[in-house]
């Protein structure tokens, strides 16, 4: 399966926006599982229920949740409630989160809740900046390691890993990274995975791509092996998320 994950952040202004752009990729949904493709939206958690359509191939997560499955935390949402209300999915540890100042040591505890609540985990990870020494390598293993600190191996079917290079996220990027680098940055992934939860069920986490992916650039990443894309600013455009679940449908034959 190929995932193809619109992350809509704090987007769009209004309810009646949301509602337009479901409203053209939902009938494309039904075909693009048939092929292998799962499109998944994560809209501000507030548009969440009125979204969700029942029976319906489109799928739904959040963009963060709680470690606490209920509690008197007020403002929070928790991954329990996201599930409660069909949500299938929950971005954990975006870098737009972490500069907020949420810690790996935080996305741990984020993730173990959410599996236990039943959701897949889009867990992000992903360098500052890159370095000449290849130093940026050991970044993104040392942040995966930790941002899994105590994450049950029996729960690794709820994980799926985005490799979100910082610097190539939203509008201040110096552009997409290249199928190349997610390529290498796949094989220290897997590699970590296995080490962490063995072989077998290493190699069987999903792995997808995100920072600056457009209508341009996306089916690249996934022809060079991604499992899937984590996508900004290009999954608000309707007519350019349509396309690239389409062109995800066409080549995955
Ligand atoms: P952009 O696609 O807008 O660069 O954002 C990427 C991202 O942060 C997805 O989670």
């Amino acid at each position: 399966m190929k995932y193809i994950v619109g992350n809509w952040k704090m987007y769009p202004r209004s309810f009646a926006e949301a509602k337009e752009i479901v409203t053209e990729i939902r009938p494309l949904a039904r075909k693009a599982v048939q092929k292998g493709v799962q499109p998944v939206i994560c809209p501000p958690a507030i548009f969440l229920s009125g979204l969700i359509g029942s029976g319906t191939a489109l799928q739904f997560g959040g963009q963060n949740a709680s470690a606490y499955g209920e509690g008197a935390f007020t403002g929070e949402i928790s991954p329990v409630q996201l599930a409660s209300l069909g949500a299938k999915y929950v971005i954990l540890g975006h870098s737009e989160r972490r500069a907020l100042g949420e810690t790996d040591a935080m996305v741990a505890a984020k993730a173990i809740a959410a599996a236990k609540a039943g959701l897949m985990i889009i867990l992000c990870v992903g360098e500052r900046e890159r370095d000449s020494d290849g130093r940026y390598f050991a970044e993104v293993a040392n942040q995966l390691r930790a941002s899994l600190e105590d994450f049950p191996e029996s729960k690794s079917v709820h994980l799926m890993i985005a490799y979100e290079p910082v610097w190539a996220i939203g509008t201040e990027a110096t552009g997409a990274a290249t199928p190349r680098d997610h390529e290498e940055m796949s094989m220290l992934l897997r590699r970590t995975l296995s080490e962490l939860f063995g072989k077998q069920k290493g190699f069987h986490i999903p792995l997808l791509y995100g920072g600056s992916v457009d209508t341009k650039n996306a089916q690249s990443f996934l022809d060079a092996g991604a499992d899937g894309l984590l996508i900004g600013r290009a999954s608000l455009r309707a007519k350019d998320l349509a396309l690239i679940i389409h062109n995800a449908v066409q080549n995955n034959a």
